[in-house]
This record gives C-alpha cells, structure tokens and sequence, in this order.
C-alpha cells in the first residue's frame, strides 16, 4: 500500500542541498553521450552498464561512477547533464537546488574549465527563466587527490568566481581525512566562499569534527555516523549545524544494511537540522522524491517531519534571508491547505 504521506511528500516545496550533477548521468544519456563524442565505454549496453551498480562500498560506486562521466567533454554535454537533472528536480517540486560538481574528473580528461562550469551554469539559468527555480554550484574536490592538485584547479575556477557560490570535499573519505585540505579550505574561506565537505558517511565520526574545528564548513554532507559520538550528536543540534542526508545512497553503499536502520528519525528527534537529498539518483535508485517516499515507508515518520525535513532544506541553504522566508512562506502556506 502506497504511504498515505507520499502526496505530501511529493508536493511539498523542498530544497536539493547535496547532488552531484555527475551522479544524474542515467545510463541511457551515457550511451548517447559516448556515441556523441566517439568514446569507447568499458560497457556493451545499457542493461550491462546497470548491473555494475551492485555496490558494495563507496569505493566500488567511485570506480563506475567515474567511468560514467567520462563520456562528458563538451560544454553541451554538461548542459544537457544538468538540464535533465533541472527538469526531473522541477518535477519533484524542488525550488531551490545547490548542485555539487567535480571539476577534476573532467580537466584530468583535458576537458576546459569554462566547458564545464559554462555547461552546468547555463542550465541552472534556463531553470530560473523556464521554472523560477533558485539555485547555485558547489565545486567539490576529490579528497583522493593532493591538495596540491586541488590548489591548482581553485586558480583554475577563480576567473569563473561568479558561477559557483562555494567548495566541497568528496570522493573516497578513507584515509583522506578534512584536514588534508586545512589550507585550501583556509583560502577559499578568504575568498568568501561557502564551505561544505563529506564527512562521516564512510568516515567516522572524528571526521565530522575536524571538517567543523579545521575546514569552518557550514553543512556536512552526510555525517550520519555522528550518532557514533553523543557529544558529537549534542554539538551538532546545539550548533544547528546541517546535514545533508541522502537514505537511497546510504543504503545502496551499506552505510546502513536496510532502510529500517536508518538514523533519520534519530537525528530528527536529537534536534538536528537533517534534510534528504539523492546524492548520486542515477546511481542509487532515485531522485530526492524516491528518497522521500523511501525513508518515510521505512520509518515511523511522519506528517510534522515532513515538514520540518522540507524546513530544514531551506534553513540549511544557502539564501538571503528574503528569499529564504519567501520559501518558508510557501511552505506553510502548502501545510495550512
Ligand atoms: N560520497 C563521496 N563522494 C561522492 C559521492 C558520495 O556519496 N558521490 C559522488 N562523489
Ligand atoms: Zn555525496
């Protein structure tokens, strides 16, 4: 029986705070973007494509994952990418949505810069003209890498200040802790970027810490695992410090064996500002709605967290205080109906 919660679930206005556009590449556009660009793909079809999504951690999702996005080379592809994602999220009632991107992927491919923050910019605009979304680019950089390599491509961006509103840190989160970036994020800080990172999804705990007591970031993506540290859990309500959750994601990498396990609800009643994003939605078996309507048939959740889970995405974004009680308007004006 479908949850009688999903119409709300659906309807609702949210905020999408963690999506990397790289993640919305479904199979089928990889294929026609390989033939577009004449690249030779380590995949026969589509159907074998999907049946290497059978992850086991986060690192065997980063090795498919990567192979995905290399079919991106030109600056219509990285339009395309996220104008598809643009029109999915519009359908899921996202107003407002803060897209991740990962720069390095594609320059080590020898793809320009202005190819790929052009592409992903353009699309972003045509979403505010077509739908009166809002929205901004986050450029994450792959934890895997030096933070010599990362230095390199933030000079890279900075002729390009004006498209991207902050920087984060994903890819493999073992042995790559925050601290690896303390003098990038230190700069970007300088510069007046917002500042976010992964953390606590397969790291633990004590990296939550550092991306707060090193990096200053003002979300963690993830940091489920902070429920390892009551202190921790503590600090993070007290602190309003938000994350953003992603349950498919969780579950699909085995951050938590089945939805059941999940520590939403926990977080929720810890007083934490915890919102529900898709992560990786081509990948993890969907967009941020699927994720809704996942987590809330698996948990006693119900009507008042859904409207704090969509309040919690606009208190967490990163908006002027206009626009963000012009959302909060909206939403309870769509609770009051
Ligand atoms: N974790 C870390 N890095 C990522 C992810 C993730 O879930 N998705 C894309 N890059
Ligand atoms: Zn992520």
């Amino acid at each position: 029986m479908p949850n009688p919660l999903s119409p709300i679930l659906q309807q609702m206005p949210k905020a999408e705070l963690h999506i990397h556009i790289e993640g919305s590449l479904e199979p089928e556009m990889i294929f026609a973007l390989a033939r577009r660009n004449r690249v030779k793909l380590a995949y026969a079809s589509v159907d074998s494509l999907r049946q290497a999504y059978a992850f086991t951690d986060l690192q065997s999702f980063l090795d498919v994952y990567y192979a995905g996005a290399s079919v991106l080379l030109q600056e219509q592809d990285f339009f395309d990418m996220t104008w598809a994602y643009l029109a999915r999220a519009n359908a899921d009632n996202v107003v407002h949505a803060e897209i991740f991107f990962d720069p390095q992927t594609h320059i080590e491919r020898g793809v320009g810069f202005a190819a790929i923050i052009g592409g992903i910019h353009r699309a972003l605009e045509q979403a505010k003209a077509q739908f009166g979304m809002t929205g901004g680019l986050i450029m994450c950089f792959l934890r895997h890498l030096s933070e010599d390599d990362a230095f390199a491509t933030l000079e890279l961006a900075l002729p390009y200040r004006d498209k991207f509103i902050g920087i984060g840190l994903d890819s493999a989160e073992r042995d790559h802790p925050p601290e690896k970036f303390a003098r990038l994020f230190a700069r970007a800080r300088k510069l007046g970027l917002h500042l976010v990172a992964h953390a606590g999804e397969e790291g633990p705990s004590a990296f939550i810490k550092t991306a707060l007591d090193v990096l200053h970031v003002e979300r963690i993506d993830h940091g489920v695992r902070c429920t390892e540290d009551a202190a921790l859990t503590e600090r993070l309500a007290r602190e309003k410090m938000p994350l953003t959750v992603c349950p498919l994601s969780n579950v699909k990498l085995r951050v938590f064996d089945r939805m059941a396990a999940h520590n939403l609800l926990h977080l929720l009643e810890a007083g934490i500002v915890a919102t529900v994003n898709s992560d990786d939605p081509a990948y993890f078996g969907g967009y941020i709605n699927a994720n809704y309507d996942a987590v809330f048939d698996a948990l006693p959740l119900k009507r008042r967290h859904a409207y704090q889970l969509a309040r919690n995405s606009f208190d967490a974004a990163f908006l002027s205080d206009t626009v963000r009680q012009q959302y909060l308007a909206r939403l309870d004006t769509f609770f009051r109906r």
